[in-house]
């Protein structure tokens, strides 16, 4: 595998979002009932069993938080406490011992700092993005959980996780489901993205940036973009997002319903939103920690696609949100507290 560039060779204006090799990780083993300390490592591959459940069975899941660089060159984190606890909950959705929170968030810390060198510099808008990742390990064939595993945290600089950054894109809807009802949709595992890879294929090879996944009982109302949720704003100034059993809980989400109200006097509302009630929205667009905000131009539905605020230019309440957001997440707008370490 190429080890990264040397830092001082990155352009770090253009960083898209690629895999890269970076000096250290963290990992621990589960052995025996228990974790060990873990440690860092720049050992890049893992060694594991061919009877491994983290590739039978999708007993695998992760997380995905960033550290950004400062206008004084410090470095923050954004509520990794939230990731460590959404970690948590996948673990118990596919009965996996889960990585004591506070030790995640040490372990997080650990590889930020050992790869400091890559985290981009302030004004890029590049970031570090880190990824714990935990599979079951060790010698299975029976649709069991595993009795070892492995928790790794990895880093690479990124930027924008859409084509388009800031500016917007169009998505399409799918035949496709993302997930079912009472299934896995809310916990970050594996399988949810595995079945959204042919989906988002085809979505791609027809021009759109990512498929907006309908909910699968009913096939009426959004439900999320795989790879972020979906939000939309109203001339009454709302901030809504679909509320479903089967999205996954965005920390980016939650962090945007907060501030839309405290810091841009928008009324939150989570709740359905029929696909075919797009007229609603002035502005919609894609949240999560690797699309940030992406403003969304149209959604394509049935062979019409749908266009909210423009298809060239990001709308004023999307602008809004991402500077506050951002701004919070590079140290130059005030956080609410607890949100930065
Ligand atoms: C994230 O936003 O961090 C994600 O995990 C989404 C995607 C890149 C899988």
């Amino acid at each position: 595998m190429a080890k990264a560039p040397e830092p001082s060779t990155i352009d770090w204006a253009n960083l898209g979002f690629n895999y890269m090799d970076l000096p250290y990780r963290f990992i621990a083993h589960y052995a025996d009932g228990k974790w060990d300390d873990g440690e860092l490592t720049e050992d890049a591959t893992l060694h594991i069993s061919e009877g491994s459940t983290g590739l039978h069975y999708g007993q695998a899941d992760f997380e995905g938080l960033k550290a950004y660089r400062t206008k004084d060159g410090e470095i923050n984190l954004f509520r990794p406490d939230q990731n460590a606890a959404r970690m948590h909950k996948s673990c118990e959705r596919l009965l996996m011992p889960a990585f004591p929170e506070d030790k995640f968030i040490a372990a997080v810390k650990s590889v930020v700092k050992a790869n400091a060198d890559y985290v981009p510099p302030y004004g890029t808008g590049g970031t570090l993005y880190l990824r714990p990742l935990m599979i079951g390990v060790g010698g299975n064939i029976g649709v069991h959980p595993a009795q070892e595993y492995i928790f790794t945290v990895f880093a690479m600089p990124v930027g924008a996780y859409y084509k388009g950054g800031v500016t917007p894109t169009n998505f399409t809807t799918s035949y496709y489901d993302r997930a079912a009802p009472h299934g896995t949709g809310q916990s970050k595992v594996g399988g949810n993205y595995g079945g959204s890879l042919l989906p988002g294929d085809e979505a791609h090879k027809a021009g759109y940036s990512d498929v907006i996944y309908l909910d699968p009982a009913t096939h009426k109302k959004i439900e999320e973009a795989g790879s972020a949720n979906f939000f939309g704003v109203t001339k009454d100034n709302e901030f809504v997002t679909p509320k479903s059993d089967s999205i996954l809980p965005s920390i980016t989400k939650y962090s945007l319903l907060y501030l839309a109200e405290h810091n841009l006097g928008m009324t939150p509302v989570q709740g359905d939103v029929f696909i075919d009630d797009l007229d609603r929205f002035t502005e919609a667009g894609a949240m999560g920690t690797a699309a940030v905000i992406a403003p969304i131009g149209g959604i394509e539905y049935h062979d019409k696609l749908h266009v909210f605020y423009s298809e060239t230019e990001v709308g004023p309440v999307t602008q809004k949100l991402y500077d506050t957001l951002t701004g919070i997440q590079f140290g130059d707008v005030e956080a609410p507290e607890g949100w930065i370490q």
